[in-house]
């Protein structure tokens, strides 16, 4: 999809719809479009559009305008208008227009300005929310928006903020893709692959295979990845923008999590093709990262494993040694992410990091505590995770901060070992989160628990259904701004 920038006025743009974004009941903002429009939209405002959230209405345009048809949406509230509300109207418009059949389309940044809000996060909505995957389907309809004409004064400023929103978006869908397709071809290799191809002038990516991890001692990442005959792939990325000490980003990489011995029921297993989410999430940041130049230091590790019942699979109760020399016994092979994040955290620590931040479909016990609203966040870190905070905020990828009060502890003692993997059902959200803590130690760490934000199972205004490529605008608000 194109985006143009043109100074000229609604009526005069050719186009097959103009959309208008409009606050509830908003009778101001088209006062000083052309008198057609304006008079239109009044005689609109008694009944057919009231202008609430996400509403749409497809209008035939007056005859003395150039565009074919105009499409209303609504922004909510006049009080309460935000960017978010914007880049979900962004989400919905295109979407409805795009199924309409349209191909050209303008938008009319009249009432954004009046808002201060820039078109770029309505095309930020657009872009994210006109994504589908259909690689797999034959004869997939040809139905696309060729171009978006925004009718604005050219500028640097939105040269800028046009650029920042494409190439971000172009990550998150990255990230979307490798998420949505099936385990049997988004194996660790093919994830390996994924990394290589965003090698660049600053960016090195190092691929240690099984034998290289075994020479490393990582016993609790070896441990998942022996169940599969599918060769394991610890991927280490970093790009360098300046000399700093480094962010390292940890995303949890069991490319399918049949649950190994401690076999999941067969209901919804499908979907544990999505328990990558957290490392294609680290790759799409990494990808933004690199095209913006942005001046970070960053470290990215993915260790890429599937998790399955082999012959060779590990079993309840046997223990096995962490990188750092810890203890594990593993109560319930299921609990795989933790084992392979704290093996990750023991290289980390070679980086000497400024602070770790892993990222990943935990726990079952996320889902069902925030559902598809909100991640769950941890640390030890109050800064770092106001910084977080601020992020959520900024991008609506929303945290929720959970507990790691010292009491915790407990629930993971082993009789045999330093710790064990599962303290059971109770707080197994929390103590998921206390397993990891135990092995950052005082490092500045943040986790986030994306197991209930990183596929959604009904569409909303910018996310299709399925992979939501969540966390990459998180992070990436996050590094900016570090
Ligand atoms: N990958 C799952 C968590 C998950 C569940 C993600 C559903 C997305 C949707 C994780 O490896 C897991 O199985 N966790 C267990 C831990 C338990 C055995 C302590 C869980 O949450 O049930
Ligand atoms: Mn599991
Ligand atoms: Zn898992």
């Amino acid at each position: 999809m194109k985006i143009y920038i043109k100074n000229i006025r609604e009526a005069d743009c050719v186009c097959d719809a103009l959309v208008l974004p409009s606050a509830e009941k908003d009778t101001t903002f088209h006062e000083n479009l052309h008198p057609s429009i304006s008079s239109l939209i009044k005689r609109l405002f008694l009944k057919e559009f009231s202008g609430k959230q996400n509403e749409v209405l497809l209008l035939p345009a007056p005859d003395d305008i150039k565009a074919e048809r105009i499409l209303l949406v609504g922004l909510g509230r006049k009080d309460q208008v935000s960017a978010e509300k914007v880049r979900q109207a962004g989400g919905k418009a295109s979407g409805y227009l795009r199924d309409m059949g349209m191909k050209s389309i303008a938008l009319s940044t009249v009432a954004l300005s009046s808002f201060k809000i820039s078109p770029s996060v309505f095309i930020e909505g657009a872009l994210l929310g006109l994504y589908k995957f259909n690689r797999y389907k034959a004869g997939n309809n040809n139905r696309k928006i060729d171009g978006f004409t925004l009718l604005s004064k050219a500028s640097k400023g939105l040269d800028e903020e046009l650029k920042w929103a494409g190439t971000l978006c172009s990550s998150v869908n990255f990230t979307r893709d490798m998420v949505n397709t099936p385990a049997n071809d988004m194996t660790p290799t093919h994830l390996a692959k994924a990394a290589l191809s965003l090698k660049g002038k600053k960016l090195t990516v190092k691929v240690l295979e099984a034998k290289d991890a075994k020479k490393l001692g990582m016993g609790a990442y070896l441990s998942v990845a022996r169940g599969s005959e599918e060769p394991s792939r610890f991927i280490v990325l970093e790009y360098k923008g300046t000399k700093a000490a480094p962010v390292v980003l940890i995303g949890k990489a069991i490319t399918f999590d049949s649950g190994g011995i401690s076999l999941k029921p067969a209901e919804s297993m499908e979907k544990m093709k999505y328990d990558m989410a957290g490392g294609a999430a680290v790759l799409g940041i990494f990808k933004a990262v690199s095209e913006l130049e942005l001046p970070v230091h960053i470290v990215g590790i993915l260790p890429a494993t599937e998790n399955l019942p082999g012959g060779a699979a590990s079993k309840p109760g046997d223990v096995i040694r962490t990188i750092e020399g810890k203890t594990v016994e593993i109560i319930n092979t299921d609990a795989e992410g933790r084992l392979v994040i704290a093996d990750a955290i023991g290289y980390a620590k070679r980086f000497n990091p400024r602070l770790i931040i892993d990222i990943a479909t935990l726990t079952g016990a996320c889902s069902i505590a925030l559902g598809n609203e909100a991640m769950a966040m941890a640390g030890n870190n109050g800064e770092l995770l106001d910084k977080m905070r601020e992020s959520a905020h900024n991008t609506y990828e929303r945290v929720w901060e959970i507990p790691l009060y010292e009491e915790y502890r407990e629930y993971l003692k082993s009789d045999i070992a330093d710790i064990k993997n599962s303290g059971g059902k109770n707080g197994s959200l929390v103590t998921s989160a206390y397993f990891l803590h135990e092995f950052t130690g005082d490092v500045p760490w943040a986790h986030l628990d994306i197991a209930g934000t990183a596929w959604v199972d009904k569409e909303k205004p910018y996310i299709p259904k399925g992979a939501s490529g969540i966390g990459v605008r998180l992070i990436l608000d996050l590094l900016r701004r570090l």
